[in-house]
């Protein structure tokens, strides 16, 4: 077990023996829907956590978009598909706090402060940064692609988040965030620590390819969408990509395209892949495929009426997340007071 294995246990043993020491951000950025490899990655884990009581704060974060493109499109569009995901898998907003970046001043003014405790050279190092700029398709780098993940430690730490879900590509930027807690501290806290310095939970799931059999990602146009319709998914799936072998079998690394397709279909039925690909064994790929689009099919229905019935209702959907951005406006005011007064600058 790697160290963040061990602490993701032992955080797990912690949030179900107290959820409510615990709040938890996460967030995505507003650049399409959201799909199957986000699910099972992270979003049925946030609802698991807020359904155990644990606070939970979700950023829509529209600023972050423009890391690697000069103009964010249609970003009321993305904004609202995303609140629509949100909510159709079972984010609560009366129990969770929905928001933009952009509409809390007081959050994006706590990264002056931050920047002016990270060094160019560090800023520099960041290992997720360095691969973002590698397969940006921008023709220049922004100030923005270097000092978003100070952004990403005020997002975490305006709301004083305790717990960040994340996958491994985010664990530099949560490092980030605990150095400018823990210096914040050391250098404004006289003694006092004004920022917790929070942990990352590394979600447990399995990475899942693409119908093309690369990483499943919104940019690919490889993607199995929530918000699909069951057609769409079936003739995606009938289109994935697999191998010449025709007995189908379990074998991550020897045949990732057949064993990504089993994993799908395994997690939607709360089966071992295993045991299901000893199921379909001679029935080949045309039998697999039927029994993957089954399956998530069968799995997204709830979520897709729910989405379907939230589309129908857009004055809810706009008043959810003008909920959310007042509360977490609030919050983001009083943390910014305490920033001022730790820094003798409230006048
Ligand atoms: N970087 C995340 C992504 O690309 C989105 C994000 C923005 C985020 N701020 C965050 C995630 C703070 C966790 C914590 O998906």
């Amino acid at each position: 077990m790697t160290a963040a294995q061990t602490r993701g246990a032992e955080l797990e043993d912690l949030i179900l023996a107290d959820p409510k020491r615990f709040r938890v951000l996460t967030g995505d950025r507003p650049t399409g829907r959201l799909h199957l490899g986000h699910y099972f990655g992270t979003l049925h884990n946030r609802v698991r956590l807020q359904n155990l009581g644990v606070e939970m704060f979700v950023i829509i974060a529209d600023y972050q978009v423009l890391t690697d493109r000069d103009v964010a499109d249609n970003l009321t569009g993305h904004v609202e598909e995303l609140v629509l995901d949100y909510l159709a898998i079972g984010v609560d907003p009366t129990r969770s706090t929905i928001f933009t970046h952009s509409a809390v001043p007081a959050l994006n003014q706590l990264l002056l402060p931050f920047l002016s405790l990270v060094s160019v050279a560090e800023l520099n190092r960041n290992p997720t940064v360095k691969d973002e700029i590698a397969h940006s398709r921008q023709s220049s780098v922004s100030g923005l692609m270097f000092t978003y993940p100070v952004h990403q430690a005020a997002d975490i730490l305006f709301c004083k988040a305790n717990l960040v879900p994340v996958g491994q590509d985010q664990l530099p930027h949560l490092e980030v965030t605990r150095t400018i807690a823990r210096r914040f501290n050391d250098r404004y806290g006289a003694g006092a620590a004004v920022f917790p310095r929070p942990d990352a939970l590394l979600s447990p799931a399995p990475l899942l390819l693409g119908t093309d059999g690369t990483k499943m990602s919104k940019s690919r146009g490889n993607a199995l969408t929530l918000a699909a319709d069951a057609d769409e998914t079936a003739r995606l799936i009938k289109g994935a990509k697999t191998d010449s072998e025709r007995h189908i079998t379990y074998d991550p690394a020897g045949r990732p395209e057949v064993s990504s397709l089993l994993l799908l279909a395994a997690l939607c039925q709360g089966r071992a892949p295993r045991q299901l690909a000893e199921d379909i064994g001679p029935g080949g790929a045309a039998a697999l495929k039927r029994t993957v689009t089954e399956a998530v099919n069968e799995y997204l229905a709830p979520i897709r009426a729910r989405r379907a019935e939230y589309a129908q209702d857009r004055a809810y959907l706009r008043s959810a997340l003008r909920e959310g951005n007042e509360r977490a406006r609030t919050v983001a005011d009083a943390t910014l007071g305490e920033v001022r007064a730790a820094m003798n600058s409230d006048y």
